[in-house]
């Protein structure tokens, strides 16, 4: 490893049952010398947690541990994430395990950081539907609203007769017939999303307590989305997420089955990078990638080789979005078990693969490079979770994907050669001029009055402000509080299916684009000014001062020329860039990055002195200049 240009190594994240063999009987024999090992190579660690995957005998003796699926059956042993975050024998064996690791190791020179479980909610994990969930889920509904009067009350109940006379009466939101209220469903989530994080926080606590000034993070993965990510991220060091550019291309409906084509051996030129900027402000400037797709893997439809040359590219576009480590998965292909058909930097029998070529060459490459801040865009990109949660409880047209929509609009920026923050709506709009919220289900006063305050422009997409906390219409009709911005109201919305299009005209009725999916049928008030209309005369984009709202789910063309008509007001200089070409800044330091299938000049100054490549860029090369 260290022959490599490999200086930080993550180990033992599964391997509670070789650490405590049976219940408080502790073996650290073999990890004293694997940690010997790798410390007198001069490596430093970051050592998991190994709470992914609880032992047997554990699961023998508190079988109440196991998840429940949403028929009411327990998952049942022999893979990983088998335990429910409501478990409380789980969270007494999870104390036990992590003091004991941090007792040990905590004080350890070469320990750098410390990585708590594994991809929380992986494999469907985040929910679960037993007793202990539900038991939980009734005290949280209890300490929300206080008396079931309230409960009532904020959830409609007397709607079909679904009163409740006891908090206890409240099931989980499956199995019923008819539609679930999504009020109900939106708080079981609210609920799995805490319990998430409240289990986070115990390891956090034992961890800052047993082995102090070692960060500490969870692993984070691409889109995913069953827990609210900005809540936990407050409560760790960095954040840290797991990076498998093909992979996630395969399984991202946000991506057309054309780009899914092209950048089949190169991942889509957005979807890594959406994520490397989530995480950067979820880590507040701090980020790692702790899991970087080396190779081929295992678990998507296909798996693909990398074109050549893609590991070292990967590396440096996170490397170009902020990130401070970059870690491969893995170090050597297992030849057994669940995970043999993945690759890793060496082949089951040592050889070393072509990502591991190319994860030296970066190492080398590295050393060249000075000590930069992290980029500091002038474009943030809001991203919320519970607007991802009642989009889906309640879509109401088929084609309407908060995901598809984020990421469309975060690729109309990049494509303007942009660095983007993408940020939670509780999160400071500080140093950006241009703030986009591709939709936001609820809008509260704090967040208009934040935005107001900053100074900067927005532009908001259709369903923002739709309804309140409680999922419910709000009074006065939507967009509720952002009307204060741009005063309009929200007649009634039309979702259409997915080959119909509306077309879209300027104020000389010439046709300028057309939107799919959704349309919010609005009406101006006070001074907003209408732009452009659909043809039967309802208003799509709205403006009223440094505000602008697009009513609807416009196609990636006219999004484009909207959201650059709004970077231009902010006064943000742009330098678009075409095809698979992507810019990034850190400091005096300018990235490009090829994923496009032809060679691509870069839009390098006359002057400039390149640090890695030059002005004309092969396919999946990249180039940095200053
Ligand atoms: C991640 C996980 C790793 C490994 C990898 C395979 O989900 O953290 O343990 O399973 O994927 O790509």
């Amino acid at each position: 490893m260290s022959e490599l240009g490999i200086r930080v190594v993550r180990i033992a994240e599964f391997a509670w049952s070789r650490m405590e063999p049976a219940a408080g009987r502790f073996d650290w024999a073999w990890l004293d010398e694997a940690i010997a090992v790798l410390a007198g190579a001069g490596l430093k660690l970051v050592l998991g947690t190994p709470t992914a995957a609880p032992p047997h005998w554990l699961i023998a003796q508190h079988p109440e541990i196991l998840p429940w699926d949403a028929h009411g059956r327990p998952k049942t042993f022999g893979s990983r994430r088998h335990y429910s975050f409501s478990s409380e024998p789980f969270y007494e064996a999870s104390r036990r395990i992590v003091s004991a690791l941090a007792r040990r190791y905590g004080a350890h020179d070469a320990l750098i950081a410390w990585q708590i479980d594994n991809e929380y909610g992986c494999h469907d994990t985040a929910l679960s539907y037993d007793p202990a969930a539900l038991r939980g889920f009734r005290a949280w509904l209890a300490h929300r609203y206080g008396t079931v009067h309230a409960l009532n009350d904020a959830w409609g109940t007397v709607f079909w007769s679904a009163e409740y006379a006891t908090f206890d009466d409240v099931g989980f939101p499956v199995g019923m017939p008819a539609q679930i209220n999504p009020i109900h469903a939106l708080d079981f989530r609210r609920f799995t999303s805490d319990e998430v994080c409240r289990y986070n926080r115990m390891q956090v606590d034992i961890l800052r307590e047993l082995s102090p000034g070692k960060p500490v993070f969870t692993n984070f993965m691409s889109q995913f989305t069953e827990f609210d990510h900005h809540t936990l991220a407050r409560d760790v060091d960095l954040a840290a997420w797991d990076s498998y550019p093909l992979g996630a291309l395969e399984r991202q409906p946000a991506v057309s089955d054309a780009d899914r084509r092209r950048y089949m051996r190169t991942g889509h030129p957005d979807l890594a990078a959406f994520t490397h900027d989530l995480m950067r402000n979820l880590g507040r400037g701090r980020f790692w990638v702790m899991e970087q797709q080396a190779g081929p893997v295992n678990w998507a439809y296909n798996n693909p080789v990398p074109a050549a040359g893609m590991v070292r590219t990967w590396t440096w576009e996170a490397f170009a979005h902020g990130a401070e480590v970059v870690s491969y998965f893995r170090w050597r292909q297992v030849p057994y078990a669940q995970e043999q058909m993945h690759s890793g930097l060496l082949a089951p029998d040592d050889r070393i693969e072509p990502g591991g070529i190319e994860a030296g060459r970066v190492a080398r490459e590295l050393a060249s490079l000075p000590d930069v801040p992290p980029p500091a865009a002038r474009v943030a990109l809001v991203f919320d979770y519970e607007t991802k949660w009642m989009t889906d409880l309640q879509r109401h047209g088929a084609g309407f994907d908060y995901m598809s929509l984020c990421f469309r609009w975060y690729g109309a920026l990049r494509r303007l050669g942009l660095d983007v923050d993408i940020i939670g709506p509780g999160h400071s709009f500080d140093g950006h001029a241009l703030v986009v919220v591709p939709s936001l289900t609820s809008v509260d006063a704090g967040f208009v009055a934040q935005l107001e305050a900053s100074g900067a422009h927005a532009v908001f997409g259709p369903r923002c402000g739709s309804k309140t906390r409680e999922f419910a219409i709000p009074p006065g009709l939507p967009p509720a509080e952002l009307a204060r911005l741009v005063p309009m109201r929200t007649l009634r919305v039309d979702s259409t299916p997915p080959d119909h299009v509306e077309d879209v005209v300027d104020a000389s009725g010439n046709k300028v684009g057309v939107c799919r999916h959704w349309r919010d049928i609005v009406e101006p008030l006070a001074e907003t000014k209408v732009v452009c209309r659909f043809t039967d005369g309802a208003p799509v984009l709205l403006e009223h001062g440094r505000f602008r709202v697009i009513a609807g789910d416009v196609e990636d063309t006219l999004l484009a020329a909207w959201l650059r008509a709004a970077v231009d007001a902010a006064g943000i200089p742009v330098t678009p860039v075409t095809d698979g070409l992507r810019l990034s800044s850190r400091g005096p330091l300018r990235f490009a990055i090829n994923y496009g299938p032809g060679r691509a000049t870069v839009p390098a100054p006359a002057g400039a002195r390149f640090l890695i490549g030059g002005p004309v860029l092969e396919p999946c090369d990249v180039a940095a200049w200053q």
